[in-house]
């Protein structure tokens, strides 16, 4: 079973717990809000879930708490098809969780209590490393442990296997030996922006922060940029192309940039030869789907609704 792994995602788990309120409430006070929803969320499992959606055998290596948000994330990863085997619970701390207030302006603020993910570390990466090592691709962010995270990079590129790295939420001094453990460095524009200190607000500025990045040792890096799609950057060709996405009426854009990261890690473990810039043309258009509907997980297509040309 875990030899057929094809996607692993070593990363977080997160509940939202999303309250819409007229206005966000001031210190001490209590207020009324109109509407409550939870939400499965945290990068590493959206981007696993979007993988399984469109027909990646995917497995996650993540840590959730012995309680009821760490029980249903387990089943709602079984109701996605990954395999779950590497899904660790604790009893040391509660599931990652992010309190949300929406106003009705649309503006937020947000508490995201990391909890269990922190606890992620070499123990588990070693129960998971034959299946890693057989997969085609690893995906890994930065909301798990730092070193847990490259250590799992060092891991799967030892073993060939290919690497996506998604730098998100970045930190200004990322470690050096991220980008030389990614095979594809793939951040939004504030992430590029804070990782180079150069502003990113057009596509030639996004081209020209890509091949600073690429310059610190990554195969190659994907800048995206919302409705202008991305910018692709290959060690083998380092000028910047272009891949515009098609114009598309958003509701709400959360999660899109998983689901983009989910998309392409699709692509590489199942057209392992396709050309970078289709992957990411492909993948564009998955995450427009995305933006289509409310919700993170919620808004993530399945290949049955997605037309055939993109498998
Ligand atoms: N308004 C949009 N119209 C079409 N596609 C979009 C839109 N917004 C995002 N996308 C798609 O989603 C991808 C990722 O979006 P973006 O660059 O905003 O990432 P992000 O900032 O990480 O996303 P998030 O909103 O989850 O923080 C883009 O490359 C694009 O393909
Ligand atoms: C980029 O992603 C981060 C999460 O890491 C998010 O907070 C930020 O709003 C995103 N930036 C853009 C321009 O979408």
């Amino acid at each position: 079973m875990t030899e057929e792994v094809s996607v692993v995602v070593v990363g977080s788990c997160m509940t939202d717990l999303v309250s819409q309120a007229p206005r966000l409430p001031k210190a001490g006070e209590t207020i009324h809000g109109q509407k409550f929803f939870i939400g499965f969320g945290g990068k590493g499992a959206n981007q696993c879930v979007q993988a399984a959606r469109l027909g990646a055998k995917t497995a996650m290596v993540g840590k959730v708490g012995k309680d009821f948000f760490g029980n249903n994330y387990i089943q709602n990863f079984k109701d996605n098809g990954v395999y779950t085997a590497f899904v660790e619970q604790t009893s040391e701390a509660a599931t990652g969780a992010a309190s949300i207030i929406v106003n009705d302006a649309g503006e937020n603020a947000i508490v995201i209590v990391a909890g269990a993910n922190l606890l992620l570390g070499d123990e588990e990466l070693q129960r998971a490393q034959a299946t890693l090592e057989t997969a085609k691709v690893l995906v890994c962010q930065l909301e798990i442990s730092p070193h847990a995270s490259l250590q799992a990079l060092w891991m799967a590129q030892k073993s060939n296997v290919k690497t996506i790295f998604n730098p998100a939420p970045a930190i200004p001094d990322l470690h050096a030996d991220f980008y030389k453990a990614s095979d594809i460095f793939c951040c939004n524009e504030s992430e590029a922006e804070l990782l180079t200190g150069c502003p990113v607000a057009t596509v030639e500025d996004a081209g020209r922060v890509g091949l600073e990045l690429l310059n610190r040792g990554c195969v190659s890096v994907i800048v995206t940029l919302g409705p202008q799609g991305c910018v692709v950057l290959q060690s083998t060709d380092p000028t910047p192309k272009h891949i515009p996405t098609t114009k598309v009426t958003s509701v709400d854009t959360t999660g899109a940039g998983d689901s983009f990261i989910g998309a392409l890690a699709f692509y590489i473990s199942h057209y392992p030869t396709m050309p970078l810039e289709e992957m990411a043309r492909r993948a564009n258009l998955i995450a427009a789907v995305s933006v289509q509907t409310t919700g993170t997980q919620t808004s993530y297509p399945f290949k049955k609704d997605l037309p055939a040309e993109l498998f």
